[in-house]
């Protein structure tokens, strides 16, 4: 990703750049993202190439119009000057011939300089911007998170890689696949934004699961509403860190024994990659509870170790069994309750409303 910084603009700008714009570079091709801080300043643009060649003042430049958004605007010629003024400047700058014909475009986005207040994306309740969670050790892992209320955006570019500042990463995506990748000689990860937009999905194309991971994962989102303004939010982690198994799937063997397996999505072998059961018991069930294996208060509660198909007797009292799973060799997260009740319920019921009776 490169940087522009004043230095290496013409002294024409120089003196104008030297306050506002703080500084300006590309995010992708065409689009440029504008440093500001609230003063008034000007960024140049040019349809055709550098704003230098723009100084010449042939015919062929002459001719071009500029429009902002769809608006044709006053300015002509070659080169163009954005006015900034607070937030306000960004947008959608092409440039046509005077039959109207599109030659260019220059897509310009805002970035506020004031880093304390963030205003596109919301923190959720995990007092975070982004929530990443790998539901295994295979590479992938997926990050969300909250847009602000009044200020629904889209990604405006996806950077991930095993480096904080990696020079040589490049990141792009493919516009009909929507499939951003981030290849460097470190690193090669893929990434996909769900339909909704609240989502990415990555991939760490050179992941091995069976080896140390020696290097965190370093991911930036930059996200851009409709009115043209950037933010960019960052989280680093290793996969270990962010491992939430997904839910356990438990079902009733007989009216003593329930049995539950790995979770389909999580890595094999499971002796390598072994996970630890907390299984809590209920006397009684719990009607009308959202969530009976966080509501109730368990009998009893343990810990076990499977690394095949997990069995269990439990206890003759119990009505209820809740099962969750974590992986057994680092202090991750737990998966989500998986909750069974059971069967011969009904059947105590009788019985103790029999001995009631
Ligand atoms: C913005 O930056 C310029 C140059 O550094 C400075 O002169 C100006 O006072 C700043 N404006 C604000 C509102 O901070
Ligand atoms: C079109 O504009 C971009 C900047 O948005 C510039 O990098 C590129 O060189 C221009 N293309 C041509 C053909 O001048
Ligand atoms: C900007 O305008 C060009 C030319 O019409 C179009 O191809 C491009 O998709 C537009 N980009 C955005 C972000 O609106
Ligand atoms: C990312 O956002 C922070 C906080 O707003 C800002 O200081 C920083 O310059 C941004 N980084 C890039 C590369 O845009
Ligand atoms: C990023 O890399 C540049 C050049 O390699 C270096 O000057 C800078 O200090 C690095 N920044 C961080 C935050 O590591
Ligand atoms: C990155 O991974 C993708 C998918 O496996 C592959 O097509 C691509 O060639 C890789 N790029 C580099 C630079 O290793
Ligand atoms: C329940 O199934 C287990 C394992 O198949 C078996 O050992 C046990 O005897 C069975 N119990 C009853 C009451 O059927």
């Amino acid at each position: 990703m490169k940087f522009f910084t004043c230095s290496v603009i013409m002294s024409v700008f120089l003196q104008v750049c030297s306050q506002n714009p703080l500084r300006y570079w590309t995010l992708l091709p065409n689009i440029l993202v504008v440093e500001v801080n609230g003063s008034l300043g000007q960024q140049p643009l040019s349809c055709l190439g550098s704003p230098q060649e723009g100084t010449r003042k042939d015919d062929k430049s002459q001719g071009i119009i500029w429009r902002k958004n769809g608006v044709v605007e006053e300015q002509r010629g070659n080169s163009y000057l954005v006015q900034l003024e607070e937030s306000l400047g960004g947008g959608n700058y092409t440039c046509h011939r005077e039959d109207g014909s599109l030659v260019n475009h220059t897509v310009v986005l805002i970035q506020e300089d004031q880093t304390e207040r963030r205003k596109i994306l919301v923190k959720t309740d995990q007092e975070d911007y982004l929530t990443c969670l790998a539901q295994n050790y295979n590479g992938e892992f997926h990050c969300s998170w909250t847009w602000n209320r009044n200020r629904v955006g889209k990604v405006a570019l996806i950077q991930v890689g095993r480096i904080s500042n990696d020079s040589d990463a490049q990141c792009s995506v493919d516009v009909s696949t929507q499939r951003w990748t981030c290849s460097s000689g470190q690193s090669n990860f893929s990434c996909s934004v769900d339909e909704h937009g609240h989502r990415i999905s990555c991939r760490d194309e050179q992941h091995c699961p069976y080896a140390e991971e020696i290097q965190q994962i370093y991911v930036t989102l930059y996200v851009r509403t409709e009115q043209f303004l950037v933010e960019n939010y960052s989280k680093q982690f290793y996969l270990a860190e962010i491992v939430k198994p997904d839910m356990v799937r438990i079902s009733e063997v007989n009216t003593s024994m329930i049995e539950w397996s790995y979770p389909s999505s999580w890595s094999s072998p499971y002796s390598y990659f072994p996970l630890t059961f907390q299984i809590s018991q209920f006397r009684r069930g719990c009607k009308g509870c959202d969530n009976p294996c966080t509501e109730s208060k368990p009998a009893k509660t343990l810990m076990v170790h499977f690394t095949d198909v997990c069995q269990f007797k439990v206890k003759h009292k119990a009505k209820a069994v809740c099962v969750r799973a974590k992986d057994a060799l680092c202090n991750s997260q737990w998966s989500e309750w998986s909750h069974l009740r059971l069967r011969r319920n009904n059947k105590n019921k009788h019985r103790q409303n029999d001995k009631q009776g």
